[in-house]
Formats: C-alpha cells, structure tokens, sequence
C-alpha cells in the first residue's frame, strides 16, 4: 500500500521521543494518528502535524484505545515508564490486528512482554516488536551484524560510550520505576546480580579511546538473548552519562540542529567472542533519543512492507536482517562498521 495512504497511530504523541518519531514518519511519507492521554497536549502537537488526527485514550480504558487504533496499520507506544503502558496497548493491538512496536528500555517489561504475549500474537499472526530503540535494540542488531554466520558464541560484550545525558522527564522517572529490578545474563540465563556491578575498561575508538565503564543493565541482555546463543551478555556503559543522569539538576536536552537532535554523541561496540575470534559491529551518532526514532520507524516500515521473519513477539535482530537494516539507516542517522566482516556501512 502506498505509505501516503498508511496512518500508524504514536501513542504518547506528545512525548519527547514521540516528537522524533512524528517526523520520521512523516518524512517517510506515513501519516502519524496523535494518540495519548492529554487532549490539551494533543492538539497542540497536532498543530505541527497538519492533517493528523488526534484521539485521546488511556491505557485504564480498554474501549478507548480501540477507537483510537481504529483504521491504523501499526502502533508505536512511546509512553513511558512502559510498566504501565506496554500490555494494554498491545492487548489493544491484538485486538485490531495491527502491528506493536515500542521504544521501552526497562528489562522487566521487555521480558514480560515477551513472557505474556509472545503466544498470543503469534496465534494472531501480529508482530510485536518491543525495545526498538536505541537501547534494547541498537545493540541487538549490532549483535546479530557481530555474529554474521556464527551460529552461536561464547560471550557477548554491548559496550555503550555516550559523551553526556541530558535526560527527559520519561527517563528520570523510568529510572526512579526500575530501581532494583536489574538483571544480568550469565550461565545462559537471566538472574539477579550477585555483587557489586562490574566494571572494566574498553578502548572505544578513538577521540574517546580507553574509558572505564561499568555494567549496565538495559533491556539489550533481554533481546539478545531471546535469539542468538550466547551464554553470557553484559552490557557496560561509560562513567559519564551514568553520573549526569544521578545528577537531579542536569538539564533535559535541548536542540543543537534543525531537526531537534542534541549535541549528544555515542559510540556502540558490540564484541563477540568464540573460540578464541573476535567479531565487532559499531555504530556511532547523534542523541539517543533521536536516534531511537529511525529505528523504531525502520521496524515498522519493515513489519509493514513484509521484511520481517516471523509474526509473534520478536527482538529487532530477530525480526529483521540486522547488517541490512543497520545499513539503511547509514549514514542519515548512524554511522554502521562491521569492520571484522570486511564491511563498512554506506550503501
Ligand atoms: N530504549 C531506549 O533507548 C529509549 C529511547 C528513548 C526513550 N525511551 C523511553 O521512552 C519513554 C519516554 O521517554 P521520553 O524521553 O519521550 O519522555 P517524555 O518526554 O517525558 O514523554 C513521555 C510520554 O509518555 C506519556 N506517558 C507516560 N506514562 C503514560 C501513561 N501511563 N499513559 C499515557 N501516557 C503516558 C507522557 O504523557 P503525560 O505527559 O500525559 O504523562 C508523555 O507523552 C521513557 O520510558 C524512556 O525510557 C527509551
């Protein structure tokens, strides 16, 4: 179908993240449906989004968000913290028969989406696509591009540098939510850390070269380990970001360029590791927030037109070509290296 034609409802519309994921659907020529609980809020969004509809719904009222999915090819939840929003709205999804995708960063939720729901919309014949975002998702793809012809690995490393957080309301209050529900993958399995997290120190490439980083737990130990065979995972992050966001006066990012994006920089290497080899897959670029907009958008393009594997509940390396959807996304909005393959991103 002609994408002029597709309406994806965004629920949140008038979030943060949201904002990116509007544009990028309109500029991929879909038609945004303003979905979310504020009608104030709303229309004011919509006023930049000329011909969106908008339809309020909340997530306590199921009959709500049917009317609001109505007519829509596919829905992105961008509301979080996503504890609250994920199962209603993918209860609503299935019910419609359209397409779930979101953004959320919280393992415990990711995991449970996979744990509740996975049956059900498989049954169904629907896709759902938790954490397509940048974390849960970047660095699954990044994963699934390391691994190449691998069928499985020893150990995988996601090793996040990011050269500040300026976080948004949505991640200070998901953050507040998670504490203490963290886990790591270890043994071939997901458990509650038994120590302090760990910390290491990674040689990013450079300007950044060597920083000490720290175990993180993000929903990237939930996706990778749906689907690539690798009994340990971690996660680390640099000391940065980690101590802006314990920062309650660090400021909410604002605009560095045209299209919103902060001056916010990072880098993701993912290592896998087997038998002694080594496979690394990099992506680097601008605002994590904006960044999460072209890949959740991307999914849905994907899930929309047929390129994904499976219906049911899926990881974005799972559902997708992870080196080829890296790659479409290089270079407008990351810069895509799988250096050990022989490859470089670009098209
Ligand atoms: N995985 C990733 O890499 C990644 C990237 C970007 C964002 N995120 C996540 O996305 C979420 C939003 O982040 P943001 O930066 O866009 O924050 P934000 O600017 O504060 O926006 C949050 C949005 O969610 C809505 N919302 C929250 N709880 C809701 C509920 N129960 N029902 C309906 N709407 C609700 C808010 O509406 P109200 O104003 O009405 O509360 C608002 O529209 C956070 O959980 C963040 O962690 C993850």
């Amino acid at each position: 179908m002609d994408r002029q034609h597709q309406v994806i409802a965004v629920f949140g519309a008038y979030g943060h993240t949201a904002a990116f994921v509007l544009d990028e659907l309109r500029q991929r020529g879909f038609m945004p449906l303003l979905v979310g609980r504020d009608a104030v809020k709303l229309h004011s969004t919509a006023q930049t989004h000329p011909g969106a509809q908008v339809r309020v719904a909340s997530v306590a009222d199921p009959t709500s968000l049917d009317g609001a999915l109505s007519g829509a090819a596919a829905v992105i939840n961008c509301a979080g913290p996503f504890a609250d929003t994920v199962s209603p709205v993918v209860e609503a999804a299935l019910r419609a028969g359209i397409p779930y995708l979101d953004v959320a960063a919280e393992q415990a939720v990711t995991l449970e989406t996979f744990q509740q729901h996975d049956q059900q919309a498989r049954d169904a014949g629907v896709v759902v696509a938790p954490s397509m975002a940048f974390y849960g998702g970047l660095g699954d793809l990044l994963a699934g591009a390391a691994m190449g012809d691998w069928p499985a690995a020893d150990d995988i490393t996601v090793a996040i540098a990011l050269d500040s957080w300026h976080p948004t309301q949505g991640t200070r209050k998901t953050v507040q939510r998670n504490a203490g529900q963290h886990l790591v993958f270890t043994g071939n399995r997901l458990t509650p850390p038994t120590g302090p997290a760990q910390t290491d120190t990674w040689q990013f490439p450079p300007p950044l070269g060597d920083q000490e980083v720290v175990e993180l737990s993000t929903a990237d130990q939930v996706t990778i380990s749906r689907h690539l065979r690798v009994p340990e995972i971690r996660v680390f992050i640099n000391q940065t970001p980690l101590r802006d966001l314990s920062d309650p006066t660090t400021p909410p990012p604002t605009p560095a360029d045209a299209g919103g994006r902060s001056a916010q920089t990072f880098v993701v290497e993912v290592v896998a590791r087997r038998a002694g080899a080594q496979r690394r897959a990099t992506a680097s670029g601008r605002d994590i927030y904006a960044v999460t907009a072209p890949i959740v958008v991307e999914a849905a393009a994907r899930v929309l037109d047929g390129r994904v594997s499976r219906a049911g509940v899926g990881a974005a390396g799972e559902l997708f070509d992870a080196s080829d959807f890296l790659r479409a996304l290089d270079p407008a909005h990351l810069t895509f290296t799988a250096p050990d393959h022989g490859r470089t991103g670009g098209n």
